[in-house]
């Protein structure tokens, strides 16, 4: 099978969104066009695992246009868009295994097709090909030269694997440059979890009280956009540093089981397993919806709350409430899955426009560089990040100004004092 995906004939109209998407994503345009000329990426074969998504496309576009042989699996069993897989199999010749809903053997399935495919390159987004390819594909490190990452939990899975001496290739963190994590992580999370949580449930966000655990760059952003549509926003965290911006910032910060009594909505993005557990459940209130925007679906105890509840069932698509013995009702999103991939579509195209601007210049770092790096994960080069801001000011018409010479002086000099 050289693709899976639902159904061909969805592949027109994923075309057209496709290119509603590129419409807003003229960075990632300009590097397709010099792509096109220059050919970096001639002949490597990338596996990508990757949200199947409008803004995925594009960036499959580009590297293809560099001359890439490339095959796309999803990063997540619920984040496909059928239409997108589709058009890339159809129209834009990327070979795509990616089907919504897929139950675990099929996620798992189309991992193992793409890396049948032999890469050079592994593009990931939460390092499932990598952990994959080095627990049961060994003999596929050979051709490898280097990899991609996307986000914050596949940084700390492959920290975690390079600090035990475990992983065998070079990988670029794509999530650590700051016009990715600074705008993605914060404004892209931000609006799409809210998007999401709307979505699926259409309730109004406006004097509700909506708990967000995790004051990282996602947290930042949820927070910030849920209290700009008027709701109460309560923040949890761990990490006394954020925990004291957040209170800064003007939210109400207490421990999970205080914040459980009262919360309306409650969205995690931590990275954590757990953070709504067994304590919590206990302590909601009637009614409360949970979900995650974090990146695996452990945040929530998912496996307690189907063990613990005396009835289950789906009242609206992705919507699931579970009675709990005390007659209390728990609505949980998207199985605990991503609720802004799940339930919406994703960050939007123009946040993504720089993520993917990262993951593209990345990619032609990586040929040209691999051989000199061992091992490891690396950072964005400042280069690459420096030069997605300026080019992304310039898309969007803001012009800044320079540094004079003789402030470029001063800055860089420590002769100079008070006056
Ligand atoms: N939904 C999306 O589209 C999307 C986009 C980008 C990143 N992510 C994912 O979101 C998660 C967070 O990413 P980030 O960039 O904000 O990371 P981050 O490291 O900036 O922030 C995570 C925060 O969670 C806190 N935390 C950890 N355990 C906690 C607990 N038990 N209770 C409360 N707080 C806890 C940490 O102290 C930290 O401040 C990651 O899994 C990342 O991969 C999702």
């Amino acid at each position: 099978m050289d693709h899976h995906v639902k159904d061909l004939a969805l592949a027109d109209a994923g075309k057209a969104r496709i290119e509603w998407a590129d419409a807003d994503m003229p960075v990632l345009a300009s590097i397709r066009e010099r792509f096109e000329r220059e050919k970096p990426l001639d002949g490597i074969r990338i596996s990508a695992c990757l949200h199947v998504t409008t803004e995925t496309a594009n960036l499959m576009r580009t590297l293809k246009a560099g001359g890439a042989d490339i095959v796309l699996c999803a990063s997540n069993p619920l984040s496909t868009q059928d239409d997108v897989a589709a058009a890339l199999v159809q129209h834009y010749g990327v070979r795509t295994y990616s089907i919504k809903g897929e139950d675990t053997e099929t996620y798992y399935e189309h991992i193992d097709a793409a890396i049948a495919h032999k890469p050079q390159m592994t593009m990931d987004d939460g390092a499932d090909v990598v952990g994959r390819i080095h627990a049961k594909f060994p003999e596929a490190l050979e051709g490898i030269i280097g990899g991609t990452e996307e986000t914050t939990t596949g940084v700390i899975r492959l920290a975690a694997m390079a600090e035990d001496g475990a992983l065998k290739y070079p990988i670029v963190a794509v999530n650590e440059a700051k016009t990715k994590h600074l705008f993605d992580n914060r404004y892209g999370t931000g609006q799409s979890t809210l998007d999401g949580v709307i979505r699926a449930t259409n309730r109004l966000l406006a004097g509700r009280t909506l708990v967000v655990s995790g004051y990282g760059w996602c947290g930042r952003g949820v927070a910030m956009r849920a209290s700009g549509m008027g709701a109460n926003v309560v923040v949890c965290e761990v990490d006394p540093l954020k925990a004291l911006e957040a209170v800064m910032d003007g939210y109400r910060v207490m421990p999970a089981v205080e914040a459980a009594a009262i919360c309306d909505i409650w969205i995690t993005v931590t990275g954590d397993i757990h953070v709504i557990d067994v304590a919590m459940f206990e302590a909601m209130k009637d009614g409360a919806i949970i979900c995650n925007s974090g990146h695996f679906n452990v945040e929530i105890n998912i496996a307690h709350l189907r063990e613990a509840a005396t009835s289950v069932r789906e009242v609206r698509p992705l919507v699931e409430e579970f009675v709990m013995k005390n007659g209390k009702r728990i609505f949980l999103l998207a199985d605990g899955r991503l609720v802004n991939l799940a339930c919406a579509e994703g960050h939007p195209a123009n946040v993504m426009d720089m993520s993917f601007a990262n993951q593209a210049l990345c990619a032609e770092y990586m040929v040209n560089q691999a051989a000199e790096l061992e091992p490891g994960v690396y950072d964005v080069p400042v280069e690459i990040d420096e030069s997605i801001a300026a080019l992304k000011l310039a898309t969007l018409g803001v012009k800044i100004d320079e540094l004079t010479e003789e402030q470029a002086t001063y800055l860089s000099s420590w002769q100079e004092g008070t006056v």
